[in-house]
């Protein structure tokens, strides 16, 4: 990864809060710089799926804040608006359908569609993991719009060939997809040798 630049983390309000606690933990490990946006369902989904409800609980479970900025969604005006600030890419984590169809059509109305607007017009790169089943045509001609416009779009879809023991396993699958995507060296998920799965990479 090109000398540590920033990396926009945003949450979102679909199904996974889990995959965001444990992407934001793996990042800070990695001590990864990481302006963190969490839209407005984003923190209801947390508090819904993992009991995180503010700042203070989030911080508590995902590592040291050293690298961690956190902006509000309603801030348009903030760092990740920018295409001047240096940026590694941004990833959306996990994509609501929602924000995945703003992203789609350039809407702009809130610092995460901003932020991955700018992204895209700048070439850099844009992970998104959604999370929906079944998926509408509406869903799979934005997610195809975005492909096209260069984004990544990585669904929450663990593998089992590693035979995972637990939901740790299966979350940590998806976390180290979107790690190796974003170029930060990781140990997460099952690894390959000559075609094999070696270990569980956990
Ligand atoms: C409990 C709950 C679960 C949801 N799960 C999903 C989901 O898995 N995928 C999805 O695309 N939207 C899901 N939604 C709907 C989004 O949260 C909704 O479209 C919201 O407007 C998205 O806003 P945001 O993208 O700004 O977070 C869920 C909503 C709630 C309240």
């Amino acid at each position: 990864m090109d000398a540590l630049q920033p990396v926009t983390f945003a949450v979102t309000g679909a199904s996974g809060a889990r995959y965001a606690v444990r992407l934001l933990q793996a990042l800070n490990e990695a001590a990864v710089p990481v302006r963190l946006i969490v839209s407005r369902t984003g923190w209801r989904l947390l508090h819904e799926e993992t009991d995180i409800s503010t700042e203070a609980e989030l911080r508590s479970q995902s590592g040291d804040w050293k690298h961690v900025t956190l902006y509000s969604d309603d801030d348009r005006g903030a760092t990740p608006a920018s295409g001047s600030a240096p940026s590694h890419g941004m990833v959306i984590c996990p994509c609501s359908m929602g924000t995945l169809a703003s992203i789609a059509q350039g809407t702009t109305r809130s610092l995460i569609e901003r932020a991955a607007d700018v992204v895209l017009k700048e070439r850099r790169r844009l992970v998104l993991v959604p999370r929906e089943t079944p998926y509408s045509i509406i869903h799979l001609e934005n997610m195809l719009r975005l492909s096209r416009a260069g984004a990544v779009v990585l669904p929450a879809s663990p593998g089992f060939y590693h035979r995972p023991e637990g939901i740790d396993e299966l979350i940590d699958f998806v976390v180290g997809r979107v790690l190796s995507h974003l170029d930060v060296p990781h140990g997460l998920g099952p690894r390959w040798q000559s075609g094999e799965v070696v270990g569980d990479g956990v």
